[in-house]
């Protein structure tokens, strides 16, 4: 794994931008894999202002998710596919009908699996983006999650209930399932940028690039990808 350390935030973002801006120059049809939570916010806002001021075309780019929660709408404030719109793809000129997102109001969540696993199988990612929970979860694969589990739906951790509900009105509107990426489809990315930012993260980073490779530290098994790419703050680089 290679592991970039930044000054702050910004610089993180901006080093972060530069390689998904080269991924998708390099090949305008690539497929990205993309993240929410508040690490790639900055990310995301370089790309937008990159297209406005540059035109960096995303016409024929397709999106990948991680993850959805269980029981939220796509046009819910709270889905992550709505995180999306408004934080990404309202910005760029990406066609919706390429971005692909788990259905969080789908009737049957086996199907909606199936389905899903499906979609990835046809597009595997030329960058796949991730951020890291606090307890060294990748997507919403909580520790002791199998290594080679593909799409599922996974009941939240206490502890990812928490970090997320500041997203929220009340903690109680945190779902407590999710649809999630499994970590064998993110491992079969062609390449992995992992962002993390603040000293809430030093452990994860710190059992993600030196720790034992182990299902109870999901991001461990980052570790045996070929191409991963891991950029850190120093906040959150504290005990590498
Ligand atoms: C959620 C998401 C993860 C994300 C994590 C960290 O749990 N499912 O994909 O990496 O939050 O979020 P943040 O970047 O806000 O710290």
């Amino acid at each position: 794994m290679k592991v970039i350390i930044t000054e702050d935030y910004e610089e993180m973002s901006r080093k972060a931008f530069e390689i998904m801006v080269e991924t998708v120059k390099n090949k305008p049809d690539a497929v990205l894999g993309l993240a929410t939570g508040t690490t790639p916010l900055g990310l995301y806002g370089k790309m937008k202002e990159d297209f406005k001021a540059n035109g960096t075309s995303y016409k024929n780019i397709k999106t990948v998710n991680l993850d959805e929660y269980v029981g939220l709408d796509g046009s819910d404030k709270n889905s992550y596919a709505s995180f999306m719109r408004e934080n990404l793809f309202n910005g760029l000129d990406v066609d919706l009908k390429n971005t692909y997102i788990e259905n969080g109001s789908a009737p049957d969540a086996e199907k909606e699996c199936e389905r899903y696993n499906e979609v990835l199988s046809g597009l595997q990612q030329d960058i796949q983006l991730l951020g890291l929970g606090s307890n060294g979860h990748i997507a919403f694969n909580e520790p002791f999650t199998l290594f080679g589990t593909e799409v599922h739906v996974v009941k939240l951790a206490e502890s990812t209930i928490r970090d997320n509900a500041r997203l929220f009105d009340n903690i109680e509107d945190v779902p407590v399932k999710a649809y999630t990426m499994g970590p064998k489809n993110i491992m079969r990315a062609k390449k992995i940028l992992v962002l993390a930012s603040g000293a809430n993260k030093a452990d994860a980073v710190y059992g993600a690039v030196k720790g034992e490779i182990t299902e109870s530290l999901p991001a461990s098994i980052l570790q045996l990808h070929p191409d991963c790419i891991l950029i850190a703050d120093k906040e959150a680089a504290a005990r590498l």
